[in-house]
């Protein structure tokens, strides 16, 4: 794979307090990081400052703030995000059909408007954090989760949504269920070099991306890599290598 479309595939989440420690991160992995990932975290604290700096510098960014509203404000959101300049943002699919629709709605208004590509959409599934357990005992659902998942990842499409978050382990299901036109981006990636921290279901970039995934998700594996440079350039060397 050539260096132009590793980095196109690569998302650097900005989880950090500080603005400019986010700020250092822009700068200095720009050359390398197809994609920023701002989150609630950092959306919070510092809004449009963040987001302003990333336009500056010419790259995407997503806004990972997953909406799950009524329709009516969803698709107000949806508009405002775009006219702010996101090039990828989400919603949780269990907002429903129609929630979806609207977003994409939303989104492609404000697209015409201020003259911007349409963004991609995507939806999140369950929470890596809901388990089975979880989904039983307090949601009250009997669904097995993997059901669950590829169910609202069917519903997602019907909403004309772009594609899924998901884990690394429902990626081959997802793709063969919903085609590989579907985008996922998968977070979850761990260089076999690096910590695993409190992820429990981990791929490596290259194999995530052997399996299908559009997007990987980059984090503390190099946010907080004692060479962050060296560490980036380190995953492009092996997502490279032959088999
Ligand atoms: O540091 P790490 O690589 O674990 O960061 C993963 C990023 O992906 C974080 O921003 C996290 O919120 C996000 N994410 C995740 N699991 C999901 C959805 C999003 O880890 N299911």
């Amino acid at each position: 794979m050539i260096d132009k479309e590793i980095k196109k595939r690569l998302v650097l989440a900005l989880d950090v307090e500080d603005i400019n420690e986010a700020k250092e991160l822009v700068d200095s992995l720009n050359p390398y990081i197809g994609t920023f990932k701002v989150g609630l975290q950092l959306f919070c604290g510092y809004g449009l400052e963040i987001i302003n700096y990333i336009k500056e510098k010419n790259s995407n960014f997503f806004l990972d703030v997953k909406l799950h509203d009524i329709p009516n404000t969803v698709e107000k959101a949806s508009y405002n995000i775009i006219k702010n300049g996101a090039n990828f943002f989400n919603v949780h699919a269990t907002g429903g059909i129609e929630m979806m629709r609207v977003a994409k709605k939303g989104a492609l208004e404000a697209c015409e408007k201020y003259n911007k590509k349409p963004p991609i959409i995507l939806a999140v599934t369950m929470l890596t954090s809901i388990s089975q357990e979880i989904l039983e005992n307090e949601l009250l659902n009997n669904t097995n989760i993997e059901t669950l998942v590829i169910e609202l990842a069917k519903n997602a499409k019907k909403a004309g949504l772009d594609g899924v978050v998901a884990s690394a382990r429902e990626l081959k299901a997802i793709k063969k269920e919903l085609g590989n036109d579907f985008i996922v981006l998968t977070p979850g990636i761990r260089p076999s070099w690096s910590v695993v921290d409190d992820q429990k279901r981990i791929a490596t970039p290259k194999s995530a991306i052997i399996d299908g995934a559009d997007y990987i998700v980059l984090g503390r594996a190099i946010t907080k890599a004692h060479d962050k440079i060296e560490a980036i350039k380190k995953i492009y060397q092996e997502i490279k290598e032959e088999n």
